[in-house]
């Protein structure tokens, strides 16, 4: 895929999380590694109306280089590429569910959502921590994005909301709405007791979709 092409699939990606209330205002951004840097989306965009053209361009020390100035979470996504260099693309939203999870304060911080479907195990993988509470655009998050990025390829930051990573962008577009639907479940079934799989199952994902 061509730098074009990827400018216009993040678009389109972004407006149908934007149409499906993934996303409301100017909240979340997404970025994608190309060979030679990233896009970020510009700061204060909604995800709904992006223009290709106007996608922020940073060079592979993530300076910005071009088009519309970048998010203010660009350190947050530096967080996951370095953490993690098969990391294609990050996405950070303020999805309900999942900013629900990551506001309750009773939760497991290394854990919260229980694995209960194939999916996000497959998506996600076994852990998603909650990073402690940091403001929106404060560079101090990125150590502590960092470490939880180290060993999970998703996380809720505290009181703010989830951000993933992926192979690609579809991919890390699949796991975000996957933490959304997990959250929610979690949510619908917090007054349950509703079977978890099993760690024979959950090895089993693992070794069938890695
Ligand atoms: P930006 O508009 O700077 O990308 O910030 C939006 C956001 O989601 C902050 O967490």
């Amino acid at each position: 895929m061509d730098e074009d092409d990827t400018r216009r699939l993040l678009v389109d990606l972004a407006a149908s999380l934007f149409a499906r209330g993934f996303s409301v205002g100017s909240a979340g951004n997404i970025s994608v590694r190309l060979a030679d840097g990233y896009l970020i989306t510009p700061t204060n965009s909604s995800l709904g109306r992006l223009d290709p053209a106007r996608l922020a361009r940073l060079d592979a020390g993530f300076a910005h280089v071009g088009g519309d100035r970048p998010s203010k979470e660009v350190f947050m996504h530096r967080a996951f590429y370095t953490a993690r260099p098969e990391a294609r693309a990050v996405v950070h939203l303020h999805s309900t569910m999942a900013t629900a999870v990551a506001c309750l304060p009773e939760v497991a911080p290394d854990n919260p959502i229980p694995p209960l479907t194939p999916y996000f195990v497959m998506r996600i993988g076994r852990r998603m921590p909650v990073v402690p509470y940091f403001r929106p655009g404060d560079p101090a998050m990125e150590p502590a994005i960092a470490a939880a990025a180290r060993d999970a390829r998703a996380a809720l930051l505290a009181n703010h909301g989830p951000v993933v990573c992926g192979a690609s962008l579809t991919d890390a577009v699949y796991a975000a709405e996957e933490v959304e639907e997990a959250a929610k479940l979690f949510l619908l079934l917090r007054s349950a007791s509703p079977r978890r799989l099993t760690e024979a199952q959950i090895e089993a994902l693992l070794v069938a979709f890695g």
